[in-house]
C-alpha cells in the first residue's frame, strides 16, 4: 500500500541550502512540497525539478516575506490542503555591514528579513503544530548569532534573535510531540557567500550542510550545528574572555 506522502513547507525555497534539503526529502519519502519564494520563475523550476525526483505534488506561493498580514497569509495558504509535517524556515541575506552601520533603513531591511520575518514565519507555523500535537520546525539561524562580532554585527545580531525565539519555542515545545529545530550552519558555498569564496575564505560545500540538516531533522535534534565542527569552534568564541575577543579581527 502507498504511504500517505508527508506535507514540507519551504520558506525561502529558492536558497542553495533549502533546495539541496528539499531535492534530499523528495529522493527519500513521499513528499508533498508547498515552495514559499518570492521569485516565481525560479520557484517553478525548482518545483519541477522536485517532481523529476519524486515529489508527489508542489505547490508554489509567491509573496512578500516582511509584512505581518503577508506572513500570516501564507501560512494559511499553506495549510489550506492539510496540515504540515515539515516546516524549514531558510530565507536570509548577508548585509553589508558597513552599509548598515551608515544607512539604517538598509540596516532595519537586514534586521527584518534575517530576524523578524523569521521569528514571525515561525510563530505562524509552530500555532498549526502546537494545535495538532505533532510536526517538525525547521528554522535556520547562524553561528554568526552565537556572538556578536564587529565584522558582522547587524546580520549577528538578527539571527541572534532568530536563536531566542527558537529557544523560547522549544521551551513551549517541551513535552509535546512538536519538534522545533535550530540550524545554524558556518560558512557555506551558496550565493549567499559568492564573494566569501572569490577571496579564498574556506566553505562547507552545501550538499554536506544539507545532509547534516536532514539528518538532524529526522532526528528532532534541538540545535544542528552544521558541519557539525561548529558547535566545537563555537563554544569556544562563546567563551573567549572579552580582553582576548577584543584584540581579534573578526
Ligand atoms: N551560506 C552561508 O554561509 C550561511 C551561513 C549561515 C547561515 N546561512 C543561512 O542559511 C539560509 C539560506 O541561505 P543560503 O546560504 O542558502 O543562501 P541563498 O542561496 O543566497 O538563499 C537565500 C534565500 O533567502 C531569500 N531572500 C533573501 N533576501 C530576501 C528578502 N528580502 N525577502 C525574501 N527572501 C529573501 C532568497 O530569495 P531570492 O532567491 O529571491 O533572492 C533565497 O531564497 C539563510 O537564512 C542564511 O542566513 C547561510
Amino acid at each position: 500500500m502507498q504511504a500517505t506522502p508527508r506535507r514540507i513547507a519551504i520558506v525561502g525555497a529558492t536558497s542553495s541550502i533549502a533546495e539541496h534539503c528539499a531535492r534530499r526529502w523528495a529522493e527519500s519519502a513521499p513528499s508533498e512540497f508547498v515552495l514559499v519564494a518570492r521569485d516565481a520563475d525560479r520557484t517553478e523550476r525548482i518545483a519541477a525539478d522536485l517532481r523529476v525526483r519524486g515529489a508527489t505534488r508542489t505547490s508554489v506561493i509567491v509573496a512578500d516575506f516582511t509584512r505581518p498580514a503577508s506572513i500570516a497569509d501564507i501560512v494559511r495558504r499553506a495549510v489550506a490542503d492539510g496540515p504540515l509535517d515539515l516546516v524549514l524556515i531558510a530565507h536570509g541575506n548577508l548585509p553589508d555591514q558597513p552599509v548598515c552601520e551608515r544607512d539604517l533603513e538598509a540596516c532595519e531591511s537586514a534586521l527584518v528579513v534575517n530576524g523578524t520575518s523569521p521569528a514571525l514565519f515561525a510563530e505562524a507555523f509552530a500555532a498549526g503544530m502546537f494545535e495538532r500535537g505533532a510536526g517538525t520546525l525547521v528554522v535556520i539561524g547562524s553561528v554568526a548569532g552565537d556572538r556578536g562580532r564587529r565584522s558582522n554585527y547587524v546580520y549577528g545580531a538578527a539571527k541572534g534573535l532568530v536563536t531566542r525565539y527558537v529557544q523560547g519555542l522549544q521551551h513551549r515545545a517541551a513535552g509535546t510531540a512538536v519538534r522545533i529545530v535550530l540550524v545554524k550552519p558556518g560558512p557555506t558555498d551558496t550565493p549567499m557567500t559568492a564573494h566569501l569564496r572569490q577571496q579564498g575564505a574556506k566553505l562547507a560545500s552545501v550538499e554536506s550542510v544539507a545532509a547534516c540538516i536532514v539528518d538532524g531533522a529526522a532526528k528532532g535534534r534541538p540545535v544542528i550545528y552544521a558541519p557539525a565542527k561548529w558547535a566545537l569552534i563555537m563554544m569556544v568564541i562563546r567563551h573567549l574572555p572579552k580582553v582576548v575577543f577584543d584584540r581579534m579581527n573578526i
